[in-house]
């Protein structure tokens, strides 16, 4: 009988070999340069991590164009100019035995930076934000292209993988939730067709053995917004395309999980993982939300829930994490020589 998979087994995305399950989910920092540019501070927040066990580190949203970043504290990756800073973290985190994604965004009608802001529908986020131009084709055409030489400026810094922030309600997600997709072409009749033009544009950059993870909201939390059930029709199409889904909710309409907490309680997406899951014929999954206890992550993947677990601010408080995991499971994975006597 094959060995159940647990939280410290190796996996795979494609050729892409991950030591342990646990994902470092994309958290920004707010520390770039206004010109999109890594500072010190990313250096050492990525590679402590790194040393602290995590499998995959995926670095926070990172701007495929200027407009495309949610504010002007965010990372940026829309010129030559920008891959240096980049492919430093990745060699730090590579010497510590991590593998390192890079999560791509265009922010649509959430982004926060001066001038004019893009959005399927020219329909503002809240009050607080802008009216978003409705895209036209060539705006469309100029992002899809925007995101492909985006993911391939990632691969020439050194990252394992590109992840497409397709959640949370930034231009993709806009695109995929029928709250704010009222479009009557193609990209409206077809919500996943932005992303699908995205993804193999990407792939014809990248080559075929390249990973492309997707993240996406699951749940709009909202009358007449998506559920999990419906990413099964709307990524169907599309899920051979896909190496590894990412699967987060909300983001579409603003504030809705606070209104939602109740029902916040660690492992609350998992569900919705599990649905997707099985509705795409086992597409591989991350999962997470709220976890912060090694066993009920462990449980996660000893009961084929996902594939690999995120792990977002429990791995802000505290970076070694998964040394603390694997010795409460029980597990003897590689310490840092410096820090072995604390092992
Ligand atoms: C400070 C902070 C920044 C975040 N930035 C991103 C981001 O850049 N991209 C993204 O997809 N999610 C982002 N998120 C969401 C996290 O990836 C994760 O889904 C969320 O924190 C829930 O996981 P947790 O309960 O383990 O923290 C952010 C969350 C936090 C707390």
């Amino acid at each position: 009988m094959k060995q159940k998979d647990d939280l410290f087994s190796t996996w795979n995305i494609k050729n892409l070999i991950l030591k342990n399950r646990i994902v470092m989910a994309p958290m920004c920092q707010y520390q770039a340069t206004k010109d999109g540019k890594t500072t010190k501070w990313h250096k050492l927040h990525y590679s402590t991590r790194a040393v602290g066990g995590v499998g995959l580190i995926i670095l926070e949203s990172t701007g495929v164009s200027p407009i495309g970043r949610i504010t002007d504290k965010d990372l940026g990756i829309w010129e030559d100019s920008q891959i240096h800073g980049l492919k430093e973290i990745v060699d730090e985190c590579h010497i510590y035995g991590a593998k390192v994604a890079l999560q791509i965004i265009h922010a649509g009608r959430k982004s926060e930076i001066d001038g004019e802001i893009l959005a399927p529908s020219p329909i503002a986020f809240s009050k607080k934000y802008k009216v978003p131009t409705e895209m036209n084709k060539n705006h469309i055409y100029q992002v899809i292209s925007e995101f492909s030489l985006a993911a391939k400026r990632a691969q020439e810094a050194g990252f394992d993988a590109v992840e497409i922030h397709a959640a949370h309600g930034y231009l993709i997600s806009q695109f995929l939730s029928p709250i704010c997709n009222k479009r009557d072409d193609e990209y409206g009749r077809d919500r996943a067709l932005f992303l699908k033009e995205i993804i193999l544009s990407c792939r014809d950059k990248l080559g075929g053995s390249y990973p492309i993870i997707v993240r996406i909201s699951a749940n709009d939390y909202n009358n007449g917004g998506n559920e999990p059930k419906d990413f099964i029709q709307l990524l169907s199409p599309i899920k051979n395309l896909i190496d590894c889904l990412h699967i987060s909710t909300g983001g579409i309409v603003g504030d809705v999980i606070m209104n939602e907490a109740a029902q916040i309680f660690p492992g609350y997406q998992t569900m919705a993982c599990k649905i997707i899951k099985h509705g795409l014929q086992d597409i591989p999954c991350i999962s997470g939300g709220l976890i912060n206890d090694a066993l009920m992550a462990d449980e996660m993947i000893r009961n084929n829930r996902c594939d690999a677990v995120f792990i977002g601010r429990e791995l802000l408080r505290n970076p070694y994490w998964c040394l603390h995991a694997a010795q409460k499971l029980h597990k003897d994975i590689q310490w840092h020589e410096s820090y072995l006597y604390a092992k």
